[in-house]
């Protein structure tokens, strides 16, 4: 296979995403670019250069990973215009799977693009980050489940209580 496009939040990014694309960099000959998203719509805690700059540094020791932002626009296009073969994405149980099926039909039928499911390590199913900023903004411990990068940023920056 070529090359992939991870799109994701990444707020933070975190463990279970750290091991998805790190398999995939074994898959997919021409790498992996991921795409930090910005939704207009939704309230984000780490501002979308930070979280940019913080998953490039995550993967700077791994040839094959290339972060971008996805600002506006479609994941389709942007994976069609990056010439991306498939779109990547991590599944920890059937609830992803139902999340994530239809989204991967319409970007089929949007762009051609294929959607490429990794099944996650079970050691990681219980993180999203939406837990991590949770339980981080109520003064928890998160930083088993955090990359370096992360941890230090947020102990620079903690996040707001939830
Ligand atoms: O980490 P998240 O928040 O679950 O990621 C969601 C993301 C970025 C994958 C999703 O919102 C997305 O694909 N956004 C791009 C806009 C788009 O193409 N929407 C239509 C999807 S079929």
């Amino acid at each position: 296979m070529t090359l992939a496009v991870c799109p994701g939040s990444f707020d933070p990014i975190h463990n279970g995403h750290v091991e998805i694309i790190t398999r995939a960099t074994k898959i997919f000959s021409e790498g992996v670019i991921v795409a930090v998203a910005h939704n207009p719509q939704k309230k984000f805690s780490i501002p979308l250069q930070e979280r940019v700059e913080l998953v490039s540094e995550v993967f700077s020791w791994l040839d094959g990973v290339t972060v971008e932002p996805l600002e506006t626009g479609l994941l389709a296009e942007f994976a069609r215009s990056r010439g991306a073969a498939a779109i990547l994405k991590g599944l920890r149980d059937e609830k992803d799977f139902l999340y994530e099926a239809p989204m991967a039909t319409m970007n089929r039928n949007l762009a051609g693009v294929e959607t490429v499911f990794l099944a996650g390590d079970p050691k990681h199913g219980h993180l999203s980050s939406s837990l991590i900023r949770e339980v981080a903004s109520l003064g928890g411990d998160v930083d088993d489940y955090l990359p370096r990068a992360v941890q230090r940023h947020l102990a620079q920056h903690p996040l707001a209580r939830a």
